[in-house]
């Protein structure tokens, strides 16, 4: 066990300053453990938000010695033993207090995002996908949205006018991943990327990708093909040669047409250049499931008064399983019986 020196942002949406802190750091312990340390003995009122302790549920992410990081998977050993740690919140998201930042900007992109829009003839349960389409977006499903890509982006860390246009490097990869989407049913997430999530802001600095803890290659394997589909669809010679006859909406329309013959954003392709992708459903077999079966193309998903997908996999008619605190226990538990003592009178 040894003395570090810690320094940590105190402070609310009144203002704050940086104040010093001497703490003791056992072998093998991380940031988040030393956070937690000072709480329990100096100073109780040190607000920091965390959850799992295990780089799961994204709560813990804080800017240490000026990098975004997470709190509970840095190290103290990573830092030399006189090195003085500073621990301050993510610069680009408003101070609630202390460690903690207001992340609501996040979810108001993610809910400008539009939702995975599945063919409405497949039912919940009856979408199949080729293994190799499962994997290339695999590597997107593994964002913890801890938010840490959005914090480092210097299209909004300094410039919050830029916040209304740009929904940053975490939505991109949500605009991939459901590009890529063989079962997504529309094709215009280039021109959302581009018009709505503001993606030409973004000028391949790749810092996001260097602080994702799930190292996840945002720009290689997201932001730059998500570019490239908006440049094909921009430079299409048939749309160059529409811009140069046709007025500008009559130009957007043709692309959109133009781009969906193709089989553009993820699709599978068009045989015969008929309009529409091509989906595969699965049909049961003595053998198994055929994948092979060809289907007609899908008609645009069926959207409710609001213009979003009804929730038609959470409203599965299914019973949940059961609870891990007992039929008898009713929530809100009460906050006394929330600590190992509980567990015990229970055993
Ligand atoms: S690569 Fe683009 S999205 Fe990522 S941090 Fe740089 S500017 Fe932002
Ligand atoms: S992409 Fe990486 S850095 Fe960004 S929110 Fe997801 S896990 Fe965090
Ligand atoms: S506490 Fe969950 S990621 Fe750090």
């Amino acid at each position: 066990m040894s003395k570090r020196e810690f320094r940590i942002w105190r402070g609310d949406t009144e203002g704050g300053e940086l104040t010093d802190y001497q703490v003791e750091v056992n072998e093998g312990e991380v940031v988040l453990d030393v956070i937690h340390r000072l709480q329990a003995t100096q100073t109780p009122d040190l607000a920091c938000r965390w959850n799992c302790k295990a780089g799961k549920c994204g709560s813990c992410s804080v800017e240490i010695n000026g990098k975004p990081r997470l709190a509970c998977m840095t190290r103290m050993s990573t830092f030399e033993e006189e090195e003085t740690v500073t621990v301050t919140p993510l610069r680009t998201f408003p101070i609630i207090r202390d460690l903690v930042t207001n992340v609501s900007y996040n979810y108001t992109k993610a809910r400008e995002t539009p939702a995975f829009a599945p063919p409405p003839e497949l039912a919940p349960g009856e979408y199949r996908m080729q293994q190799v389409d499962v994997e290339r977006s695999q590597e997107f499903r593994k964002c913890i949205e801890c938010f840490l890509c959005q914090t480092v982006c210097h299209v909004i860390r300094d410039h919050e006018e830029n916040k209304e246009a740009f929904s940053g490097p975490r939505m991109f990869i949500r605009a991939a991943e459901l590009d890529m989407h063989p079962l997504d049913d529309r094709t215009d997430r280039a021109e959302q990327a581009s018009h709505q999530q503001g993606i030409g802001y973004c000028n391949i600095t790749k810092c996001c990708t260097e602080v994702c803890p799930e190292h996840i290659k945002i720009t290689d394997n997201a932001i730059i093909p998500m570019k490239e589909r908006v440049v094909d669809r921009r430079y299409d010679p048939l749309v160059w040669l529409g811009r140069k006859i046709l007025r500008r909406d009559q130009v957007e329309q043709q692309a959109t047409a133009g781009s969906a013959a193709a089989g553009v954003s993820g699709s599978p392709g068009t045989p015969g250049g008929e309009a529409g992708p091509v989906h595969y459903a699965a049909e049961p077999t003595p053998g198994g499931l055929s994948f092979a079966q060809e289907i007609p193309a899908p008609q645009p998903p069926v959207l409710d008064a609001d213009g979003k997908l009804p929730m038609t996999e959470t409203r599965f008619d299914k019973p949940g399983p059961a609870s891990p605190f007992g039929e008898d226990v009713t929530f809100p538990v009460d906050p006394q019986q929330l600590n190992y003592r509980y567990w015990q009178a229970q055993a």
